[in-house]
């Protein structure tokens, strides 16, 4: 075959059989049992176009992992995606609020999609990755001892008959967690978690009225301003926590600008609190919900890193991951065209049974460590270990602290927390008996 023939013999990938909402928390039913819809995906169109929504996505593990590690494709959607793409059209409204406010009182803040690194390639990506990667790594062995000692203060706080293992448990955790370990007054911890929350849930949410959005804008603008006043500090008084070696780095010629340290910062806040917290409470409901499994758990605790890893399986905190194709392309015998959002649904690799037996079933007695709840290549998640080590910490001792805990009987749950794109219980009451 000719080059020409085996471009003609290539088609478009079919239209997804579900619309934008239908793959969503929003839609009811995707939101009783996810599953369903998941596994037609996989197995009756495991790549998808959604011309919509300018659109491919993939279900199958392989092809997730695929796209997820594909070098050649791109998380700078600003530049790469089509100008029409309505998906980008939105992130970049997004931006541009956020920073039209920060910049009236810092007008040399050039916006999210310019500084974060989740929106970078290649040596760009590298350069400002590593710097927050290394003083990260640098805190490894505290990430037990800081996350033991905020754990034991929320227990102590907990009623000693009935709460709420979201509100009451795990959202306390991994903000207190991340600013100590980034060496941030407590006094600011609260106001923190107010804007994170702010930010995310409307950011990501596609029915959120114009109010929420100019909260979650001025939310956003807040932390970001919250972050200025922090390194302006560094900077007049030199330190070596994390921030202060990142401007001291800095200083001594390292090529980062302030709003890269800034945005990178708020990065931190943001990405490792929802989806920490999420990972906590599902644990914890799983575990809950599958008596056998935590009986085996409470007998065999080395098991706690299997409860963890399927966990994040069968809910992944972050649904899916986006790239985007810089150029017109062929993948298994597909054309996808440029500028088009490729969407791994790390959902549905999760469940994919050529890779993982009984997908749907719950069960610590295996090592299932191959989901891709992390994302995947050069974006892989910066907190995967932070996360895995807080998760560990909270539901081992909350488990040691109430040896007979149940979900509340009067409980008619799971209640999902409504997003497109983290899947997180709203709450989840239990009973101390
Ligand atoms: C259970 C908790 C968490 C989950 C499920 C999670 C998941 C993810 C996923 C799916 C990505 C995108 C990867 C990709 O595009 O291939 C990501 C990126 C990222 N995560 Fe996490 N994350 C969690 C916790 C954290 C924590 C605690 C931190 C903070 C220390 C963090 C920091 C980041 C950063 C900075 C990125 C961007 C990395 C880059 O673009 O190079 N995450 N995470």
């Amino acid at each position: 075959m000719s080059k020409e023939d085996a471009t003609e013999s290539r088609q478009t990938p079919p239209q997804c059989p579900f619309s934008y909402l239908e793959l969503t928390e929003f839609d009811a039913d995707y939101r009783a049992r996810p599953e369903d819809r998941l596994s037609v995906l996989r197995d009756d169109c495991p790549i998808s176009r959604d011309a919509g929504m300018g659109r491919v996505l993939f279900a199958k593990h392989e092809d997730v992992r695929a796209i997820l590690g594909d070098k050649s494709l791109s998380k700078d959607f600003a530049a790469h995606a089509s100008p029409t793409n309505p998906l980008r059209a939105a992130m970049l409204k997004q931006d541009a609020d956020t920073a039209e406010l920060a910049r009236e009182e810092w007008p040399e803040y050039v916006g999210q999609r310019d500084a974060s690194m989740i929106f970078m390639d290649d040596e760009e990506h590298l350069r400002v990755r590593k710097l927050f990667q290394e003083q990260l790594n640098s805190r490894t062995d505290q990430f037990a001892s800081v996350t033991g000692r905020v754990v034991t203060d929320v227990i102590e706080s907990l009623s000693s008959d009935r709460f709420d293992v979201v509100a009451d448990f795990a959202r306390l955790i991994p903000i207190r967690v991340i600013a100590i370990l980034l060496d941030i007054p407590e006094e600011d911890f609260p106001k923190i978690q107010d804007w994170v929350d702010a930010a995310i849930t409307a950011s990501f949410s596609p029915l959120a009225s114009a109010e929420e959005k100019a909260a979650a804008a001025q939310s956003r603008a807040d932390l970001i301003m919250y972050g200025k006043g922090l390194l302006d500090q560094r900077k007049a008084e030199p330190q070596d926590d994390f921030l202060g070696t990142i401007a001291s780095a800095q200083r001594d010629g390292y090529p980062i600008s302030d709003s890269e340290i800034v945005e990178n910062l708020a990065l931190m806040f943001s990405a490792g609190f929802v989806t920490t917290a999420d990972l906590i409470s599902s644990t914890v409901y799983l575990l809950l919900s599958h008596p056998t499994q935590l009986a085996m758990l409470r007998e065999r605790s080395q098991l706690l890193g299997n409860a963890i890893d399927d966990a994040l399986r069968l809910l992944p905190p972050i649904m899916s991951a986006p790239r985007v194709s810089v150029e017109a392309r062929e993948f298994q015998g597909f054309e996808l065209p440029a500028g088009d959002y490729l969407i791994g649904s790390i959902a549905a690799a999760n469940r994919d049974d050529a890779v993982f037996d009984s997908p749907d079933m719950f069960d610590i007695s295996k090592r299932r460590a191959r989901h891709l709840s992390w994302g995947g290549g050069a974006h892989t998640c910066l907190g995967a270990s932070l996360a895995r080590t807080e998760a560990k910490e909270a539901v081992s001792a909350l488990l040691a602290a109430f040896p007979s805990l149940d979900i509340d009987p009067e409980f008619e749950g799971p209640e999902w927390r409504l997003s497109p794109f983290f899947r997180g219980l709203d709450r989840l009451p239990v009973v101390v008996s």
